[in-house]
């Protein structure tokens, strides 16, 4: 007898696919569909029941998750379900942009269904592991009724009820991870460019890692304050020492692009007067929002 909540996965791409096999590891009974019907085959002897169609699918219980490429696909899928969509519930862990996962939600909410939005923070095999990190925005009581199912997938945090900010945290984390990769690829270029291998200068980078965790404590303190204390270093410093990584990379026929951006953004605040605060004062020249109020 089935006794965990039946769950519908629509997409098998490579997370679909590691979705729907957390899922059947915790002991749901799940259903897939996947528009390329091939890719459920190595499910069906996992114990997956495989549908015809999207509304088969969506049919046959009362929580479908959806992770397929992008949003336009889950339009694509999900648009022409029309009404019957009503009064099933569906997360959508698509990742997109904010203004998407609104939009999509709206749309759904109005069709009758109950939506949950979310972003999956992790590659496929962590998927289902206490590793494992879900960001999910949207009603409460939705994520609330099935958030033992959820955890199948990992740690579940629900961010908040507009449908928007689980999107919203997930380019904000990549954003940090992307910049972080850039920068220290360049870093290897530049060390490299003297014949200092990759694996050489690791351990260095990890020095400077392991302080950031307070230092993103300290900035997010000072976005927060609107206040940019440069008692312990100042912008003027710290554009000195941007200065000489442009100016070591040019030596080395490198692309001095990426620090370049910070010297600039630097030489901004100073020209602005801000000479003597911290950096965390450049957080405006990217025109930054704060809770609605452009500063
Ligand atoms: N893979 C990861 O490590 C990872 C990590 C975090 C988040 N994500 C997110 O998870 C989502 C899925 O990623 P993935 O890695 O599973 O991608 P994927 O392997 O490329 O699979 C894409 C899925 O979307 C389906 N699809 C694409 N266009 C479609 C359309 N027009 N109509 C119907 N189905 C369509 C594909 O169906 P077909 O099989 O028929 O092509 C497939 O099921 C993405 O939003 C991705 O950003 C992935």
């Amino acid at each position: 007898m089935d006794i965990e909540e039946p769950v519908t996965v629509l997409g098998l791409g490579a997370m679909g696919t590691a979705l729907a096999r957390a899922l059947l590891r915790a002991g749901h009974p799940v259903t897939v569909w996947n528009r390329t019907p091939a890719r459920a085959d190595a499910l069906v002897p996992e114990g997956a029941r495989v549908a015809p169609d999207p509304a088969a699918a969506v049919a046959a219980s009362p929580l479908t998750v959806v992770c397929l490429l992008d949003d336009a696909a889950v339009a694509t899928v999900l648009d022409p379900l029309g009404d019957a969509l009503a009064g099933t519930t569906l997360v959508n862990l698509t990742s997109g942009t904010p203004e998407q996962a609104r939009a999509t939600a709206t749309r759904l909410t109005a069709r009758g269904a109950q939506v949950l939005a979310g972003t999956i923070m992790v590659p496929t095999p962590l998927v289902g592991t206490p590793d494992a990190l879900v960001l999910y925005s949207g009603a409460t009581a939705v994520h609330e009724r099935h958030r033992t199912t959820l955890e199948a997938f990992g740690r579940t945090d629900l961010l908040g009820t507009d449908p928007g900010r689980a999107a919203l945290f997930d380019l904000g984390m990549l954003d940090v991870f992307f910049a972080g990769m850039a920068a220290f690829l360049h870093a290897a270029a530049v060390v490299g460019g003297d014949g200092i291998t990759g694996a050489e200068f690791a351990p260095y980078a990890e020095q400077v890692i392991a302080i950031l965790p307070e230092t993103f404590r300290g900035l997010a303190a000072d976005v927060d304050a609107a206040r940019h204390p440069g008692h312990e270093d100042n912008l003027v410093m710290n554009a000195a020492a941007l200065g000489h990584i442009v100016a070591t990379s040019r030596a080395r026929g490198l692309d001095p692009a990426l620090p370049e951006l910070i010297r600039r953004l630097a030489q901004r605040a100073i020209d602005r007067g801000h000479g003597a605060d911290g950096f965390s004062r450049i957080v405006e020249e990217f025109g930054m929002v704060v809770t609605g109020a452009v500063r």
